[in-house]
């Protein structure tokens, strides 16, 4: 169902005027993903507004069509699930393919352990190379068995699921929303209690949303900056309608362009503001960038609000490790902004990027040197020399990873010379119409 190396979609982003407009990027892809999840796993019918239509989301919709639930679509962005209950999911007869998508993979299995059926899971040349060992470790502790699994416990990965799950306390060794998802998925057909502990607080989507379809979820702090999450096994989840804010991460792309092209005054409806979401905003401020919010608003318990963004000259900063986990996918584009700055950059404690749809660590800085900035990475940490300029004139491998694509193309908006990308087919896994939506703004990419 990917994209693949025989449909190469090679692109070039070419010094534009200045980016003018009102944009509304698609919807959140984390909040999506867990709207058709929980929704297969509601009593009832479950609405959802403003899905994401990305590929990546419509892999999970497929999953759990094949594992029970009826989904379908009503409109441009709006679905129905019917759901099967927590633990009633059938047996798919056919394996679960997720693409390029970790989070669509990594949770399912999480929803699949706690059931009493096998799946075999698989995805893409990328996805088949990403750890899935951080998931499948908690799972067999909770009952649920790796029947069997490519090298170094990769996918394809068949996992035969709990007649009888063990509700566990699980402290996770990496700061990963898709782990602790994953053990609160499994744990939902558990008896008692199951505990997921983080050091670092991650994306809370799937706290909020089990909230919200009426589990009983309890979030306690733990430490400096870490949580205790505590779930009630064996609610009765009861489907409700999902109203779909629009990506932060996505709205990175055409915020980052609007700083750096000279001129540039746009806003972006509708973006999702969850503090544990928007580090790149708080990064962005410290270098000087004009964002502003306006309409500030709640609903389904995430805030989200308008963001005017206009250019701005931004000045290097340092990005501590602790942010991290907030602002995880955003550094590739944070890199690019980094090099238009004045001064360096220092992006530390990114260990966990070396493990995305790509290498990003490696493919960021090679984005920016074929590029002519000066990076250099030093054990976890990145650091980019920002010259106010950048020569461009690179052609940027993006190895199947949607957000290299979108901040070389960012970097070829604002840059001397253009910028070319090998293949910008992945960008339709999170963000389908990036490039109509950065034409419509006035973006010269072709
Ligand atoms: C996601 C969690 C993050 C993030 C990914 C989406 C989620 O991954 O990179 O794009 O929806 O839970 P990790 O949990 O592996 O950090």
């Amino acid at each position: 169902m990917s994209s693949t190396a025989a449909t190469l979609l090679p692109l070039t982003a070419r010094g534009a005027r200045p980016l003018v407009g009102r944009v509304r990027v698609p919807g959140d892809k984390s909040i999506s993903h867990r709207a058709l999840i929980l929704g297969a796993l509601a009593v009832g019918r479950t609405t959802v507004t403003g899905l994401l239509e990305g590929e990546d989301v419509l892999a999970t919709g497929e999953a759990m069509r094949r594992l029970g639930a009826s989904v379908a679509r009503t409109g441009p962005g709006a679905w129905v699930i019917d759901g099967v209950g927590v633990g009633g999911f059938k047996a798919p007869d056919q394996t679960l393919d997720f693409g390029n998508s970790g989070t669509g993979c990594r949770l399912v299995m999480g929803a699949v352990a706690g059931c009493p059926v096998t799946a075999t899971f698989d995805g893409d040349a990328s996805l088949r190379r990403r750890p899935m060992r951080r998931i499948l470790e908690p799972l067999v502790r909770m009952g649920a068995t790796v029947v069997q699994a490519a090298e170094g416990d990769r996918l394809p990965v068949w996992l035969a699921g709990a007649r009888d799950p063990i509700p566990i306390e699980y402290a996770t060794p990496v700061p990963s929303a898709q782990v602790k998802s994953a053990v609160l998925l499994a744990g939902l057909a558990a008896p008692g209690q199951t505990v997921v502990i983080e050091s670092e607080a991650t994306r809370d989507h799937t706290e909020t949303m089990l909230t919200h379809f009426g589990a009983d979820v309890r979030v306690e702090p733990q430490g400096p900056h870490g949580r205790r999450i505590t779930l009630v096994g064996q609610p009765e989840l009861t489907a409700a309608p999902v109203t779909v804010p629009a990506d932060p991460s996505s709205a990175a792309f055409p915020l980052v362009a609007a700083l750096l092209v000279p001129g540039s005054d746009v806003v972006l409806a509708d973006v999702m503001t969850n503090p544990l979401r928007t580090g790149l905003f708080t990064t962005l401020r410290e270098m000087g960038a004009a964002i502003e919010e306006v309409a500030v608003r709640r609903d389904g318990g995430e805030a989200m609000a308008d963001l005017r963004v206009r250019a701005s000259d931004l000045v290097g900063v340092e990005v501590p490790a602790e942010r991290a986990p907030a602002m995880i996918d955003e550094y590739p584009v944070l890199a690019v902004a980094a090099a238009f700055a004045r001064g360096t950059t220092v992006m530390r404690g990114l260990k966990e990027l070396r493990v995305k749809e790509s290498d990003r660590l490696a493919a960021t800085a090679d984005l920016l040197r074929v590029n002519g900035v000066s990076v250099t990475i030093e054990g976890d940490d990145m650091i980019v020399e920002g010259r106010g300029r950048a020569p461009g004139g690179g052609l940027v491998a993006t190895h199947m990873d949607h957000r290299i694509a979108m901040s070389a193309l960012v970097m070829g908006l604002a840059s001397e010379a253009p910028v070319a990308v090998d293949d910008a087919a992945f960008i339709a896994t999170s963000f389908p119409g990036f490039v109509e939506t950065m034409r419509g703004l006035g973006a010269d990419i072709g």
